[in-house]
Parts: C-alpha cells; sequence; structure tokens
C-alpha cells in the first residue's frame, strides 16, 4: 500500500482508494451512507481527512464480519461528536458483535445440516424442506392441500 507522507492533510478519492484497498466505487457509497465524509475543492473534487482512513478500516473490519452497514453507522453516530473510532472503540464494539456473529454462526451450521438433507433430494417440498420453506409454522403438522383448503375465505374462494 503506497504510503501517504504525513505532511498530506487530506486525501483525494483516489489515494484514500488506495491506501484503504477499497474500490472508489465503494468509498462512494460509504459516503452516501454517512459512514465517511468528505469536503468539495473548489473544482469539486472530494477531499477526506486522515482520519476517513481508520474510518474506512473500522467499517471494512466490521463488513468482513458480516456487520450489516445500518449497524455499522449506528455504532459510527453514537461516538462522541461521530469521532473516528478510537483502539478502544473498536475493542468494545468488537465485542458487543461477537454474539451476534456467533449467533449467526449457530444459524448457519443449521443451514449447511439442512443443506446436507436437500443435496442430491431435489424434492423443494413445502411440507418437508426446511430450506425451501424455513417460517411454516402455520403448515407444521398439515399438508399443504389442507391448508390451502382452510385458508379459503368466502371473500377468496373465487
Ligand atoms: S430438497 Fe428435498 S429436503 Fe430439501
Amino acid at each position: 500500500m503506497p504510503q501517504i507522507p504525513e505532511k498530506i492533510h487530506e486525501l483525494s478519492v483516489g489515494q484514500l482508494s488506495a491506501r484503504s484497498g477499497a474500490a472508489v466505487s465503494a468509498l462512494h457509497f460509504y459516503e452516501s451512507k454517512g459512514l465517511i465524509s468528505s469536503r468539495r475543492t473548489t473544482g469539486n473534487q472530494r477531499r477526506y481527512s486522515r482520519d476517513a482512513l481508520r474510518r474506512v478500516a473500522f467499517v471494512r473490519a466490521a463488513q468482513r464480519v458480516g456487520i450489516p452497514l445500518a449497524t455499522i453507522r449506528e455504532a459510527l453516530a453514537e461516538l462522541p461528536e461521530e469521532r473516528t473510532p478510537t483502539r478502544e472503540d473498536w475493542a468494545r464494539l468488537s465485542e458487543a458483535w461477537r454474539s451476534e456473529l456467533d449467533e449467526r454462526i449457530k444459524q448457519l451450521g443449521r443451514l449447511r445440516d439442512h443443506l446436507t438433507d436437500c443435496i442430491g433430494c431435489g424434492c423443494l417440498s413445502l411440507e418437508n424442506c426446511v430450506l425451501s420453506n424455513p417460517d411454516d409454522v402455520v403448515g407444521e403438522g398439515m399438508t399443504g392441500s389442507r391448508l390451502m383448503g382452510e385458508r379459503r375465505t368466502p371473500a377468496n374462494s373465487g
């Protein structure tokens, strides 16, 4: 990664991209979502403070562990005066996100187990395939055709 001389206090989008490893389009997206900000030069070019490097690193690290951008934005917005996250901020937030990550890993483990049942099956049955209809609590213990009949009302039986 190219080094940015200390005397440079602002970065162009290209410099921020090169230094952070994030694509220019990703930086524009982060900015549109309020995760980073820039000022405009008289020539209407974006300039980012050096702090943006750390903010981008924070966002990318959180994204790598699957934290949604909305959650990342909330975390950044809660920091006093929306300052750039410190080492302590990251330690605290990453600890809080760990339980979310653990839960997601458990869910993925369950999905993997169900997928194992599907491999070589291909039925995609709404009754039998958990992956095909994972949220079907109404239909538990009922067949599909029986459920359709019970849902029918005079207004929609048509
Ligand atoms: S495809 Fe048959 S059980 Fe999922």
